[in-house]
């Protein structure tokens, strides 16, 4: 039987670029909340952020050649509001300066900025002021950001304001691996509450500043499929807990109305305020009804047995549930950005086939002519992975960060491809995932959760 050979074209102008964030790639961030943390020996293996992949000392430039020499186009990075802002309405000038030459550079590459505003990271004086438990960081926050865009507005327009609220809400108040560690589904939906409030907030100003801003909030979207369909517990707690984590922010600034199982909120002023949507996809879970597990919504989560799972088990290769992410996404009727989708893999042999089958969906989507406007990969460099350290390597390159020496993985060569042709194309499976071949161009369809 001959080969089937297909090129998957993608849209004119489509984004390319690779996602960062401050406080994962700068290095030397003491004024955070998360060098704290550090200190306090909170993370796995005891390690710390230390001097990151040293983009505040300069080697942005480096990584940014990197990047445009690999064809990408765009670059996704977040500001460290504690440079800008160390001590409550004292700003620093040399900060900003510095992520103007950053920025700067990034044009000059020919990388459109995305920037994010709000990254996981807080100045530590926010955080004894009571951190987002606290309102009052609505407006703290719209200070920052009323001072960062203002200075930046020249070099940037598309803008997010806050990365991952649910994830920050969850790891950081719902349990104990974020700091402040709270471990409170209370303080949990609180500071939700807050972050909707504070990204609206942050919304108008921005439009206030700069009227042809692009701006929107990343989502976090963890693809949730009854463990056994035929089960109604099964079917209703995946139900609750997907639209507790999924769907409860993405609705607040949609329709201004913050809703829980148990009661609904109005937050006006989050009506339809997002120009884009930002979908940060890693993977799917199994959901099944477990009264032992009162902390989860009484929902016990596992990856399906016929999917790949990365080297520390922490995320499951499943195309189809970025195909359910792009089509719950479209329903809002906004254009959509892939603001992160990668997985950690220091050999490289999963990401290859990981990243083609995700690409894969990405264009399935666009070829429908749902709005996908671009595609960032998680991450450029191995980075800093939060409460996980060093124990997991998502970049393109690979970092020693001991001796800062960079290494390219063959995925970096491969995303080359595809940028620079804009396009999936059965040569590049052949060449750097042949091994699925046929699951990408004959089947059986990505998307076998959807059968079970
Ligand atoms: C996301 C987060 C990123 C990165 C990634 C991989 O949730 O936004 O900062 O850490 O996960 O772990």
């Amino acid at each position: 039987m001959a080969m089937i050979r297909a090129t998957f074209h993608f849209p004119q102008g489509f984004l390319w670029g690779t996602a960062t964030s401050a406080h994962q790639v700068e290095g030397g961030n003491r004024g955070n909340d998360w060098w704290a943390w550090e200190e306090a020996g909170r993370i796995n293996g005891n390690e710390r952020s230390g001097e990151a992949c040293g983009w505040w000392e300069g080697r942005w430039r480096e990584d940014l050649d990197r990047a445009a020499d690999s064809s990408q186009n765009a670059h996704r990075l977040s500001l460290e509001w504690s440079r800008i802002e160390p001590e409550p309405g004292k700003w620093d000038q040399d900060a900003l300066d510095r992520y103007r030459e950053i920025l700067r550079g990034a044009i000059h590459r020919g990388l459109t900025p995305m920037v994010t505003l709000h990254h996981f990271s807080n100045p530590r004086w926010l955080v004894e002021q009571g951190g987002w438990l606290d309102p009052a960081a609505i407006d703290r926050f719209v200070s920052y950001v009323r001072t960062a865009v203002e200075a930046l507005e020249d070099l940037a327009s598309l803008w997010i304001t806050i990365n991952e609220p649910n994830v920050y809400a969850y790891l950081g108040y719902g349990s104990d691996e974020f700091p402040p560690g709270a471990g409170d589904l209370r303080q949990q939906i609180q500071v939700l509450q807050n972050l909707v409030h504070a990204h609206a907030a942050a919304y108008h100003v921005i439009h206030q500043i700069q009227p042809e801003a692009q701006v929107g909030l990343a989502h976090h979207y963890r693809s949730m499929v009854p463990a056994k369909p035929g089960s109604l517990f099964d079917r209703q707690v995946t139900r609750i807990r997907s639209q507790l984590f999924n769907e409860l922010v993405p609705e607040a600034v949609h329709s201004g109305r913050f809703r829980l199982p148990w009661r609904s909120t109005r937050i006006p002023e989050a009506a339809n305020s997002q120009d884009f949507f930002g979908l940060n996809y890693y993977t799917e879970e199994l959901i099944s009804f477990d009264v032992r597990s009162a902390k989860q919504a009484f929902g016990r989560g596992q990856y399906a047995a016929d999917h790949e799972v990365s080297p520390t088990g922490f995320i499951a290769s499943a195309p189809g549930g970025m195909r359910r992410a792009l089509r719950w996404a479209r329903g809002f009727n906004l254009p959509i950005y892939v603001t992160e989708n990668g997985v950690e893999d220091p050999s490289d042999e999963l990401r290859r086939r990981y990243l083609a089958r995700h690409l894969k969906e990405v264009w399935h989507a666009a070829n429908l002519n749902w709005r996908v406007r671009g595609y960032f990969h998680w991450t450029l460099v191995d980075n800093f992975e939060w409460e996980r350290g060093w124990s997991q390597r998502f970049g393109l390159w690979a970092l020693d960060p001991v001796t800062q020496e960079r290494s390219k993985r063959m995925s970096a060569d491969f995303y080359a491809q595809v940028a620079r042709e804009n396009c999936l194309s059965s040569e590049m499976i052949e060449r750097y995932a042949p091994e699925i071949y046929d699951e990408i161009y004959v089947g059986p369809p990505p998307d076998s959760a959807e059968a079970r």
